[in-house]
């Protein structure tokens, strides 16, 4: 479905965007630049992976939260692909493993604004301008990825922090929506809980909670995630625009059992 086409996933080095970039290349994504800020031999197994599956990889460093970085990583884009036909910003801070989970919460939200909220729609604003003037026959696409439970809130936190991060990002892909059609379609995936670096290395509290919170009684995978990409990305799905999809499994609002 994305044959001879070119494509950019931010946050390709590990987890969810990783899934997304194997899943472009195995759908027959020609070339596509795989980014990453520190992880770079995770960028580099991504690359691997997606030449195995017939496309040609460039990994690219980008630090989301450094206006100058996002400018070259923008340019740097275009000049190496032309066109792009499909753009994911899946990049986010992690600010519950590792040393930033010892972080304040001042300081997690602080990193989150930067990062997943001023980073990814600066960097998007770039990417669209360009994708808008493009041109091409069939429209090109944008997905963000935010949270399922931005819209609804959630207690502690991580609601707190998420929350309000993601509903920003959420309201920014809407409005681009507006502004890009019809060159452009731009569609949100608000995943639930998806069974990452985090959900690994959780405890069995939010391990049994994540399952009971959704109807399908598991945690989500990051490939459940990356296949609700690609249909938003689809070119055939030519009249999706301005859309949240959610991949949560279908959030379960009956009783707990005993
Ligand atoms: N897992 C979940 O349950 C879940 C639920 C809802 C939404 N999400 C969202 O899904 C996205 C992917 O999450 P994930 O679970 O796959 O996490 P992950 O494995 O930690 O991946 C995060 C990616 O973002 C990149 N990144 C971090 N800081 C950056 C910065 N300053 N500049 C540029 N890139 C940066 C990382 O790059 P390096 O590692 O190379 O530094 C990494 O590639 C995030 O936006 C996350 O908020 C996840």
């Amino acid at each position: 479905m994305f044959q001879d086409t070119h494509a950019v996933v931010t946050g390709a080095s590990s987890g969810i965007g990783r899934e997304i970039a194997l899943s472009l290349a195995r759908n027959g994504v020609k070339r596509i630049v795989v980014h990453y800020h520190g992880n770079r031999d995770g960028a580099s197994e991504t690359a691997k992976q997606c030449s195995a599956s017939g496309a040609q990889p460039i990994v690219l460093r980008c630090d989301l939260a450094d206006a100058e970085s996002i400018q070259q990583f923008a340019s740097n884009c275009f000049a190496e692909l032309g066109e792009v036909q499909t753009w994911v910003n899946n990049a986010g801070a992690d600010v519950l493993t590792g040393e930033a989970a010892t972080m304040t919460f001042a300081e997690k939200i602080k990193q989150l604004i930067e990062v997943d909220v001023l980073g990814t729609i600066h960097l998007a604003r770039m990417a669209a301008q360009a994708m808008i003037r493009q041109r091409v026959e069939i429209p090109s696409s944008m997905t963000f990825i935010g949270w399922d439970q931005a819209s609804q809130g959630m207690e502690g936190d991580a609601g707190q922090m998420f929350g309000p991060v993601k509903a920003a990002v959420a309201a920014f892909a809407k409005s681009l929506a507006q502004t890009a059609a019809p060159q452009v379609r731009v569609n949100l995936v608000a995943p639930g809980w998806i069974r990452t670096s985090w959900g690994e290395s959780t405890d069995a509290y939010w391990d049994r909670r994540a399952k009971e919170q959704s109807l399908m009684h598991r945690w989500g995978s990051a490939a459940d995630v990356a296949q609700a990409v690609l249909f938003a990305a689809d070119p055939n799905n030519s009249f999706l625009t301005g859309q949240e999809i959610q991949v949560n499994g279908g959030w379960n609002r009956r009783f707990a059992k005993p």
